[in-house]
């Protein structure tokens, strides 16, 4: 797809479910004893591989435009198999997925994309093994395909080396299944989604601090879940609306909870207009953010705000080259293993739009405020890297080509409409 610089950005929007929440909300409705509704789901790619997964696993799910109908059959109720399960692009469906199985009686192979396939799975693997559980990376890489063979599993406390809600989602899934309590203490805070939505299911969880536990063998039960936009997808428009002079954007049922809302801090101490409305805060929270556009500068992005803005850091970056100043990035390694390598990316095609940016082993480093000129990206099968230049586009002198444009489908189905639907020239 090609863009152009734009004049202004100007309208009300409401985005696409959460993709974390969306996924979670089929896994734990597949769990669970009876119906379980959910209204804005994600109709991404990604979380489409979540249901078919489940589908193939027995479990009965009904996708109509309005909601998701999940027939569970309780922790118990999988079926094997009949072929291997199908990741697509998705990490999330790879590692939470594999907690479950981890405890089943029978015996699964996980697959996906070529993204997926280079992504490590050790970090998943070493503490479902402590657990007991047997888990084999096929080609003996420490990525999928995985070949999982249910056994009995022990409850542990697992120290985890990375702030990551898939690993401790992993566990803690897994410890559905154990003999005993499994407990799972991060070194930051990574997102809360698996605690609060497994607590509403009727499990018997608690969270304080990094650490989190739950005892085996909850009886689950089926529940409605309104799934709020997602906040990693509104960071897109929000950095359009704050770049683009004039700007001014409503965007609407946004997911604001602490572990994810990063951007909006970060945004802040850059010198962001962004005013919170109607905020709710029954269950997860949202609120409607209005957005106008505003003169940016540097700042230093590090420590435990980390893990609430990861998926958000590659737009970071580009309200980062649009600011006045420096803006350092660090503690952000973990950008090094998404769906491409975001810090070598992002360099590479910040650098050919005219900005001066310096990769780190943890981040980058980016002295902003010069104009930036359109170029050809291509998206690495990442949907971040390419929603994150067709924003910078907006911003661009000449003309800003995207290949492998349709990779947003994974995230963010419409995402280029809605976008068009904004911009005013
Ligand atoms: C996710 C957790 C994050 C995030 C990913 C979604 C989740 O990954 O980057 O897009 O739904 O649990 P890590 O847990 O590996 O940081």
């Amino acid at each position: 797809m090609k863009f152009q610089k734009v004049n202004t950005l100007k309208g009300e929007m409401t985005i696409p479910g959460d993709k974390s929440i969306s996924h979670r909300a089929v896994m734990f409705g597949s769990l669970a004893e009876g119906l379980t509704e959910v209204s804005n789901f994600l109709q991404g790619a990604d979380c489409l591989s979540t249901i078919d997964a489940f589908r193939k696993m027995g479990i009965e799910i009904e996708n109509t435009p309005e909601k998701i109908l999940i027939r569970g059959k309780g922790l118990h109720g999988l079926q094997a198999p009949s072929s291997v399960l199908d990741m697509g692009n998705s990490g999330t469906t790879t590692r939470l997925i594999s907690g479950i199985l981890a405890g089943q009686t029978f015996e699964s192979t996980l697959t996906g994309d070529a993204s997926i396939q280079k992504r490590p799975m050790k970090r998943i693997m070493e503490p479902l093994s402590m657990m007991g559980a047997k888990l084999v990376s096929v080609n003996g890489n420490d990525c999928a395909p995985l070949h999982i063979t249910g056994s009995p599993l022990h409850g542990i406390h697992y120290h985890s080396k990375v702030a990551s809600a898939q690993v401790k989602s992993a566990v803690l899934l897994a410890g559905l299944y154990a003999d005993g309590e499994t407990r799972v203490t991060e070194p930051n805070l990574s997102r809360n989604h698996t605690e609060i939505m497994l607590h509403y299911f009727g499990a018997d969880l608690q969270a304080e601090g990094k650490t989190a536990r739950i005892a085996p063998e909850p009886r689950l039960e089926g529940r409605q879940i309104d799934v709020p936009g997602d906040i990693s997808s509104a960071a897109y428009f929000i950095a359009a609306g704050l770049i683009v002079p004039g700007s001014e954007i409503l965007i609407k049922n946004v997911g604001i909870n602490p572990t994810r809302d990063g951007i909006l801090r970060v945004a802040r101490e850059m010198g962001a207009n962004i005013t919170l409305l109607n905020e709710k805060h029954d269950g997860e929270p949202t609120a409607d953010l209005l957005v106008k556009h505003s003169p940016l500068h540097g700042v230093t992005i590090e420590g435990d705000i980390i893990p609430t803005l990861i998926d958000e850091l590659p737009v970071i970056n580009i309200m980062a080259a649009c600011a006045e100043g420096t803006t350092v990035i660090r503690d952000a390694a973990e950008l090094k293993v998404k769906e491409s390598n975001r810090i070598d990316i992002m360099v590479q095609y910040l650098s050919a739009m005219g900005c001066d940016i310096t990769g780190t082993d943890d981040g980058m480093i980016i002295h902003g405020g010069k104009p930036l000129r359109g170029t050809v990206v291509d998206s690495h099968l990442d949907h971040r890297i390419a929603m994150s230049f067709a924003i910078a586009s907006l911003a661009a002198g000449g003309e800003t080509e995207i290949k492998g444009s349709d990779v947003v489908n994974i995230s963010y189905p419409g995402f280029y409409e809605d976008l068009a639907r904004l911009c005013k020239s």
